[in-house]
């Protein structure tokens, strides 16, 4: 039995992926309380508060989010879960950290290592000795190449591409089908094919 921190989109695929595994899903934290007492994908939105610890999985698509959700949990006693959908390929060499998400037809190649509360996203592929931060989101259909590296809390927007060695810094966003052929420094945000860095703005992740 779980719980899935979180109420939203992110946070529905991995309920689909903890019911693909087998698993009960105890409720879904938020922390707005005019959503307690709804009802996502049939289990009550709850408040974590007054509920005995137990195994949870941060499902919060923005890393900054995740990790402070996850940290304030952990504090508390909760244990912070990975899950892998069934139809996620996971090198038997690859080590997860814990508090990972890898979603359907995603791929972690071997030697692949993988921090904590990282989301490995639909059809993502983590190539060969990539090195994927903690709180790091590499988004459907992104690529890392072998030995690619995303900082903590770095981004690989839908469909880009990390060329291989190819490393964004902590904090850094690489674009939705951007291609990124050099490194990219902490807190950059870079789109384009190759990519080039954007001024700094808002930011949709
Ligand atoms: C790159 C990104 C972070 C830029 O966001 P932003 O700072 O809010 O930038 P804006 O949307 O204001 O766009 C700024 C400019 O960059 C362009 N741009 C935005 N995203 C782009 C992209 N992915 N590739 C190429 N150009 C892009 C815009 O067209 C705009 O150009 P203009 O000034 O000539 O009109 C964002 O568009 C993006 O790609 N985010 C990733 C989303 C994603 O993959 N989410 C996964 C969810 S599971």
């Amino acid at each position: 039995m779980i719980y899935i921190y979180g109420s939203g989109g992110h946070a529905r695929v991995v309920a689909d992926a903890a019911l693909a595994c087998g698993l009960e899903i105890a409720g879904f934290f938020d922390d707005d309380p005019a959503r307690w007492g709804s009802f996502v994908m049939e289990a009550p939105v709850l408040s974590p508060q007054g509920i005995e610890p137990g195994d949870f999985v941060a499902a919060i698509g923005s890393g900054g989010v995740r990790q402070k959700v996850a940290s304030r949990l952990l504090g508390a006693g909760w244990r912070l879960r990975s899950l892998i959908h069934p139809r996620g390929c996971v090198s038997p060499r690859a080590r997860l950290e814990a508090g990972v998400f890898v979603a359907a037809m995603a791929v972690v190649g071997p030697d692949a290592q993988v921090g904590e509360g990282a989301i490995v996203n639909h059809g993502a592929v983590v190539d060969h000795d990539c090195d994927v931060g903690a709180y790091a989101h590499v988004a459907p259909n992104a690529t890392l190449g072998g030995g690619a590296r995303l900082g903590v809390r770095a981004m690989a927007g839908a469909g880009s591409v990390l060329l291989p060695q190819v490393s964004l810094g902590d904090d850094a966003l690489l674009g939705a089908g951007a291609v990124a052929t050099r490194d990219l420094a902490a807190g950059m945000k870079a789109a384009g094919a190759p990519a080039r860095p954007l001024p700094e703005r808002s930011g949709k992740a």
